[in-house]
């Protein structure tokens, strides 16, 4: 069978830099993909390649058999691509469940907006919708579905991390893009995520993630697949241990973040 998702050669121009240079790797379904690499090395906009939020200046991105490249995002999150962002875009004033439901806008037939003014069928599917989302926050944590009628913006800061996931879920996507989930994380939040993407594994067998870390003990909990990218190439890919000792990967590393774990 074919893979979930296939980057070939994939090239990304912002006037003179080059973000992403013919970058090519794939995953398979249920796989977890680490992407490691300094700051500005092109992660990021990895991400925006793959959703669709830019389009490769060059160069193809297959998911689920299906050419997808340059896609725009709502296509690509309608095909089964959830993320969440490096920094966070959830709606702080709207409710924790708010903000799940609307995650699942790509799935409800009269969107989530038509179901709180028109009655009958798509209150209906509202209501189901309610139910959806607190089946999300409940697997995702008790004490995160103990808040769900709070304001987004009141939870701290891992809770905040959970929601963003739960509601990346909601779309009910094949592959999860998670970008620096542990970004402001302590060693206990960074543990509990750890924690939360072993559980998702379990749950979800059939769903891939692929994971951008700068934390070398997250990366080290998903070893099996790791790459790392420099100045927009990928320069090392393969299993942790295997990464992590190779010269470019090393070099890459020297002066900015030591690779340590
Ligand atoms: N929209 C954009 N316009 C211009 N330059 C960008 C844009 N997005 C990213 N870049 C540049 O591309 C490079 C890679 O950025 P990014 O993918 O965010 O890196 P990372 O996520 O690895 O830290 C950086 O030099 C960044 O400044
Ligand atoms: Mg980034």
């Amino acid at each position: 069978m074919s893979q979930l998702l296939e980057v070939n050669e994939a090239t990304m121009r912002f006037g003179g830099l080059v973000a992403l240079n013919a970058v090519s790797f794939s995953i398979g379904r249920g796989e977890v993909l680490a992407v490691i690499g300094p700051n500005g090395a092109g992660k990021s906009t990895l991400f925006n390649v793959v959703t669709g939020v830019y389009r490769p200046t060059s160069g193809h991105v297959r998911f689920d058999g299906i050419e997808i490249t340059g896609h725009p995002s709502h296509q690509v999150v309608a095909r089964g691509v959830g993320r969440t962002f490096q920094t966070s875009r959830l709606f702080s004033d709207l409710s924790v469940l708010d903000n799940v439901i609307i995650g699942m806008h790509t799935r409800t037939k009269t969107g989530v907006l038509g179901a709180l003014f028109l009655p009958g069928a798509s209150r209906r599917e509202m209501a189901a919708c309610v139910e959806k989302a607190e089946l999300l926050l409940k697997a995702s944590s008790g004490e995160l579905f103990e808040q769900r009628h709070r304001p987004a913006g009141t939870l701290a800061q891992a809770d905040r991390r959970r929601l963003e996931i739960a509601r990346a879920l909601a779309s009910e996507p094949k592959l999860l893009l998670l970008d620096e989930p542990s970004v402001g994380m302590d060693e206990v939040e960074t543990d509990a995520l750890i924690a939360d993407i072993r559980r998702l594994r379990t749950e979800r067998p059939e769903l891939s993630v692929i994971l951008i870390e700068h934390d070398m003990r997250v990366v080290e909990a998903f070893p099996d697949h790791v790459m790392c990218v420099d100045y927009g190439s990928k320069i090392a890919e393969g299993d942790f241990a295997t990464v992590k000792s190779d010269p470019r990967v090393q070099e890459a590393y020297l002066g900015k973040a030591a690779v340590h774990a």
